[in-house]
């Protein structure tokens, strides 16, 4: 078991879902998730965009008017207090919320896309989208170009998760990568873990269930991310105060 981190110690952590399901966001592999209700291919591919824009926009627009509606809890702002705490640190987020930018996490990649930006299909411009006529029904035109409809800025099924080259490079060369609330079902996130432990990380999993990767951690604690992220991250920070 980790007793410390040490400032020096370049730390890599990977959040999914379950990190924000105590602020009232719901998971999406659950009984009661996101998948569980809508259909992946319907809403959540490029060609369901195609197909059914309407049906999509819906459903983006539903979960980003919902970002007004809930904020960070308390294991988003243990890793606000741990980056403070080290030199070298790298939060990489499946989460299309804004949740760990809202707590004040710094350095930050939102690998899946956020919620709070559209992207233009034509001039690919990416905007900030949060005003009150941005979270109605209508589509959102392109200010940039002559555009009627901006897509949600996601990564969707089939395509590209975002900066995976810097994501890769970080986990090759980090000491300690922390997994948390995620159930390790997406690639190519679900992968980061066997890279960073055939690097020689000392890996660390946070969950509310094992994930099924579970296997390949080092340490695997198991319990609601809000409730023990904080004393971890206290005591792996405690420690090296007290030396
Ligand atoms: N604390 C810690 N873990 C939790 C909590 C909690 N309070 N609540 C739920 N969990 C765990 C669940 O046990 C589950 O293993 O979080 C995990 C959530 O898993 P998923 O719903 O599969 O979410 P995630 O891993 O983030 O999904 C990855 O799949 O659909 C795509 O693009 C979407 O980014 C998403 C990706």
């Amino acid at each position: 078991m980790i007793s410390k981190i040490k400032r020096i110690d370049r730390v890599v952590i990977l959040t999914g879902a379950g990190i924000s399901a105590e602020s009232g966001i719901q998971t999406f592999r659950a009984s009661d998730g996101l998948w569980e209700n809508h259909r992946i291919e319907d809403v959540a591919t490029p060609s369901a965009w195609e197909r059914d824009p309407r049906l999509v926009w819906e459903f983006y627009q539903g979960r980003r008017r919902q970002l007004l509606e809930v904020d960070p809890n308390p294991a988003h702002d243990a890793l606000v207090e741990l980056e403070q705490h080290l030199d070298e640190f790298l939060l990489v987020t499946q989460n299309v919320d804004d949740l760990h930018s809202r707590a004040g996490s710094r350095e930050l990649i939102h690998m899946h896309g956020e919620l709070r930006k559209l992207r233009c299909e034509e001039c690919g411009d990416v905007i900030v989208a949060m005003g009150e006529e941005d979270l109605k029904e209508e589509y959102v035109a392109c200010t940039n170009c002559r555009n009627e409809r901006l897509r949600p800025h996601i990564v969707w099924f089939h395509e590209m998760p975002l900066r995976m080259r810097d994501i890769d490079i970080a986990v090759a060369d980090c000491d300690i990568f922390i997994a948390i609330g995620t159930s390790g079902h997406v690639y190519p996130a679900a992968g980061l873990l066997s890279v960073a432990s055939s690097c020689g990380a000392h890996c660390i999993g946070i969950n509310l269930d094992p994930p099924q990767n579970v296997g390949l951690f080092d340490e695997f604690h198991q319990g609601k991310a809000g409730e023990i992220l904080p004393g971890l991250v206290s005591q792996w920070i405690a420690t090296e105060d007290d030396e």
